[in-house]
């Protein structure tokens, strides 16, 4: 097939990888992709989407997987699926579900699917008596995109009022800050699952541990992720079950009579307590690290998972899993998450060890290539992924394979994976 993945990080790296080893010979292209994706396949550059769905059509792409979120809220599938093109992600309306916080709050609600205890407002009063009525912590979130920025945990009544007033008056966050959440806190152990979703159907992938602070021991700034695990054994048998029914299911019978069939990757964030799974967040693509980690765990064909939902038909096929652990671990450039970095070379050893070779590869995100040398480039730079019969023989060998790429600055933790060890 010839594909076209949107996208630059290592999400994106990973998914064309993964589409790589299948036995088919696929044709790869990326918009934009980033230094490391060469390797798999085509570079492009069209940023305005009606035209990147004429060049399709003139190449003809027979399948397009979107990585970010940016593009779907965007209306991206919208598009192409206007000229006749086949693409794997939700509709504009159906991304609400990440777009808008809201709009997810009060989805949750309509179906009564588990979340926290919550209002939604632009009023500062109405905000300030329900904060009353919660002990700290207290949960302020700001509605629209923020590039994970826009949840504030207040440890106290004055800070959430804090966050409350600089939220709606655009202080902080904007437009995204107009409307406003506050929720109760929900104290228990976080995980990321992942639904691949054709809009009636759905397939549930192994459930993942992300680690979104930066430093060890969950200290430092939120990042997007400094590594992943999976499956974890945080997970049984019984708790995925409630996943699927209480939260997977009615989200796409109720997507469905919102009149926005949910396809794409359902990605769940949610809070385990005392047992009972509770959402706290849906996004509408593949969590990144997870998606590293999650597709050298399939067994099964990836290309014709993403193709089988992007036309309905997930019902026939059987995905399957390997019996292996995955950990991912992301090297950072220097100044990560809080400003850019500059550009430093990367020096990858040469792998002689088997044991390295056959279990372990790089899923690159922030580097570019300059006369055929390869640089950090700034934000998350790539991830090490080892593959392991436990999980702490997969950590061990994600390590080893750190212990392999140099540049300066550069940043990871060293606890991956600690929640299952
Ligand atoms: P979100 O962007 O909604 O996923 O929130 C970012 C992070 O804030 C989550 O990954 C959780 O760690 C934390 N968080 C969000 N909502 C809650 C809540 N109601 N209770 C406890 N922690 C929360
Ligand atoms: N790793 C979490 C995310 O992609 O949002």
């Amino acid at each position: 097939m010839k594909i076209l993945i949107l996208g630059n990080g290592a999400r994106e790296f990973s998914i064309g990888r993964a589409i790589k080893n299948e036995k088919e010979d696929h044709e790869l292209f990326y918009m934009p992709g980033n230094g490391a994706t060469h390797q798999l396949g085509t570079n492009i550059s069209i940023k305005d989407y009606n035209e990147l769905a004429l060049w399709a059509k003139e190449n003809n792409i027979e399948l397009t997987i979107v990585g970010p979120e940016a593009p779907l809220v965007d209306g991206v599938v919208d598009i192409f699926k206007s000229h006749g093109l086949t693409i794997f992600g939700p509709s504009k309306e159906a991304a609400q579900l990440e777009g808008s916080k809201v709009y997810m709050k009060n989805f949750l609600a309509k179906y009564n699917i588990p979340t926290a205890r919550y209002i939604e407002t632009d009023s500062i009063e109405d905000a300030f008596k329900f904060t009353a009525s919660l002990q700290a912590p207290i949960v302020v979130k700001a509605d629209g995109l923020c590039g994970g920025k826009g949840v504030i945990i207040a440890q106290s009544h004055d800070e959430a009022k804090i966050a409350i007033s600089e939220m709606l008056s655009g202080k902080s966050f904007g437009d995204a800050g107009k409307k406003v959440i506050v929720e109760e806190f929900l104290d228990g152990y976080e995980l990321s699952m992942f639904a691949v979703c054709d809009g009636d159907d759905f397939i549930l992938l192994p459930a993942a541990q992300d680690h979104k602070r930066l430093q060890d021991n969950d200290e430092g700034p939120n990042t997007g992720g400094m590594g992943a695990y999976a499956p974890t054994p945080l997970v049984d048998d019984t708790l995925y079950e409630k996943v699927k029914e209480r939260i997977i299911r009615p989200t796409l019978d109720g997507m469905k009579k919102e009149n926005a069939p949910f396809e794409g990757v359902l990605f769940i964030g949610i809070m385990v307590v005392n047992g009972e799974p509770i959402t706290l967040e849906f996004n509408v693509r593949f969590g990144d690290p997870e998606c590293e980690i999650l597709m050298p765990l399939m067994t099964s064909n990836v290309s014709d998972m993403f193709y089988k939902a992007a036309t309905n038909r997930l019902s026939e096929i059987k995905v399957e899993f390997s019996k292996q652990y995955a950990v991912g671990v992301v090297m950072a450039s220097e100044n990560y998450p809080y400003s850019s970095s500059k550009p430093a070379e990367i020096i990858l050893d040469d792998v002689h060890h088997e044991e390295i070779e056959k279990y372990t590869h790089i899923s690159f995100a922030g580097v570019s290539l300059q006369d055929d040398i390869l640089y950090a480039d700034g934000g998350r730079v790539l991830v090490c992924v080892g593959l392991g019969d436990t999980i702490k023989q997969a950590r061990d060998r994600a390590y080893m394979r750190c212990g392999q790429v140099h540049f300066a600055g550069k940043k990871l933790r060293s606890d991956i994976a600690y929640q299952a060890l």
